[in-house]
């Protein structure tokens, strides 16, 4: 991906990569588009994927292949027990990360699963910069607590801080004091902060964390599933990585940690997970998780055709070009929205375009689900299939009360590869006509709630007839257009 400047002063970011193989996309008219969320219960995770034009939920699984993964595919080694793909992709591994020992698993929580298990026990602390649905729910199952340990300007949307998922240092310290090391059986930092706005953290950070869990014997565990973006920022904005390659930058961030883990949905753009790490002791704890929950030693659920496509991915992954193509395209469409008053995470992270549903909607409070609500306005304008994080992906404490998120967002996730800049453009239009229009946004409530992560699952209705207002505004403001 290249940044180019336009003969007329406009900076474009320039696909780096031609389209050779397509699939068909329709539009449904907007009382159609109405008519399905509703079916849909207001939640976007159960829209049905012919009913979508730009799907915008995630990154996960998604991302387009390479002709050269297409490639690999075809020649993978098919056996259960050690095949030549899983030596293939354990030796990229190696050598990108620089670890002994590799386990896979079928996808990322899986592996969340295998660590909980291996070292999580009731009473126990994981301090992390942020946490994510999945990993947090591995962790209280098991009768553990999280720490969220992230410096405040993470928290704050509008905050121009380039490193908004680091650590704060005291807060980290205060927290072991408190707890006591014994009770913390490994710290956890996530790259690319998911849930904050996938916000990177700085390798100086991760530096001083290291330094502070390896002086009191703590393992240092980093969650890489959305490492590729993380790496692009500490390269655009962490002044002594300007000079090193992606390859270098990996190898410095990894040489600071104990267990690398990551989802293969996002990081290698393929589909599967797994754990690397160094000490030959809880590898061989985990191994016989893995063979219990996942499959055999030489594939952990996951198909040989997608180790292949992973260990070319992963390749390119440490290329400057592939990697800068999402946070490029994120970053067009956080300038956009910036230049028409739709309130954003700034800087832009990587992942997606995160839209402020608090600032964007201040007439609805947190219980009344203003992203989950503003995801389902983004499906009426434009049959784009955003994602709600915030209050709604939160799970209720035990005694039923409700927390509201601390940051309440409209994820447009950006797959790699995936959309063309129109649109991309298209999906900045709907937006900003639905900013034009917010006050006719209203709030939805549950009439179905899951007790276990809600938001997948969750159905909801309208607190009153908004969604057809919206769907009449449309018809009004685009009469020949669908
Ligand atoms: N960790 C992080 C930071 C993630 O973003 C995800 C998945 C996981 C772990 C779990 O991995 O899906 O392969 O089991 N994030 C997806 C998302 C679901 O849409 O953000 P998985």
């Amino acid at each position: 991906m290249a940044q180019v400047q336009f003969f007329s002063g406009e900076s474009v970011p320039l696909e780096m990569h031609k389209v050779r193989v397509v699939q068909k996309l329709s539009l449904l008219p907007v009382w159609e588009r109405q008519k399905r969320i509703a079916e849909a219960g207001n939640n976007t995770f159960l829209l049905k994927n012919r009913d979508i034009f730009l799907d915008m939920l995630t990154d996960s699984g998604v991302n387009a292949m390479s002709d050269r993964q297409m490639a690999a595919m075809m020649i993978a080694d098919d056996s259960y027990a050690g095949s030549e793909t899983f030596f293939r992709l354990e030796q990229k591994l190696h050598e990108i990360f620089g670890m002994d020992y590799f386990l896979p698993t079928h996808q990322g929580r899986a592996a969340e699963n295998i660590l909980a298990e291996t070292y999580v026990r009731p009473g126990t602390v994981i301090p992390m910069n942020f946490h994510f649905t999945t990993t947090k729910a591995h962790i209280t199952r098991l009768g553990g607590r999280v720490e969220e340990l992230i410096i405040d300007e993470g928290l704050i949307t509008s905050h121009s801080h380039p490193f908004k998922g680091n650590v704060d240092l005291n807060k980290l310290r205060e927290c072991i004091e408190r707890n006591g090391a014994e009770n913390i059986p490994f710290i956890r930092i996530e790259a690319g902060t998911n849930l904050i706005g996938g916000q990177p953290i700085s390798l100086e950070n991760i530096e001083a964390v290291s330094k502070i869990a390896h002086e009191l014997g703590i393992i240092l565990l980093m969650d890489a599933s959305l490492l590729q973006d993380n790496l692009f920022f500490m390269h655009e904005r962490e002044p002594r990585c300007k000079g090193m390659s992606i390859r270098q930058i990996t190898r410095a961030v990894a040489d600071q940690f104990d267990i690398i883990y990551f989802s293969a949905r996002k990081f290698g753009f393929g589909r599967g997970g797994g754990i690397c790490i160094r000490n030959r002791k809880d590898y061989e704890k985990m191994r016989e998780l893995v063979t219990v929950f996942e499959g055999f030693l030489t594939y952990g659920g996951m198909s040989v055709r997608e180790m292949e496509a992973i260990t070319v991915g992963l390749d390119e992954t440490m290329d400057e070009q592939i990697v800068a193509q999402g946070p490029q395209f994120i970053e067009f469409m956080v300038n956009e929205f910036i230049k028409n008053g739709v309130p954003v995470v700034t800087p832009a992270g990587g992942l997606g375009c995160h839209v402020n549903a608090r600032e964007f909607l201040p007439h609805l409070n947190s219980h009344d689900y203003p992203a989950a609500a503003l995801a389902c306005a983004a499906y009426i304008a434009g049959g784009i299939r955003g994602m709600e994080r915030g209050t709604l992906s939160e799970q209720r404490e035990p005694d039923g009360t409700e927390p509201a998120a601390a940051v309440e967002l409209l994820r447009l996730a950006v797959p790699r590869r995936v959309f063309t800049l129109s649109q991309i453009k298209y999906a900045i239009d709907r937006i900003v006509w639905l900013h034009r229009h917010r006050e006719l946004i209203g709030g939805l409530r549950f009439i179905e709630e899951p007790r276990v992560l809600r938001f997948f699952f969750g159905k909801l209705e309208p607190t009153s007839d908004w969604q057809l207002r919206l769907a009449e505004q449309y018809d009004k403001d685009f009469p020949n257009s669908l």
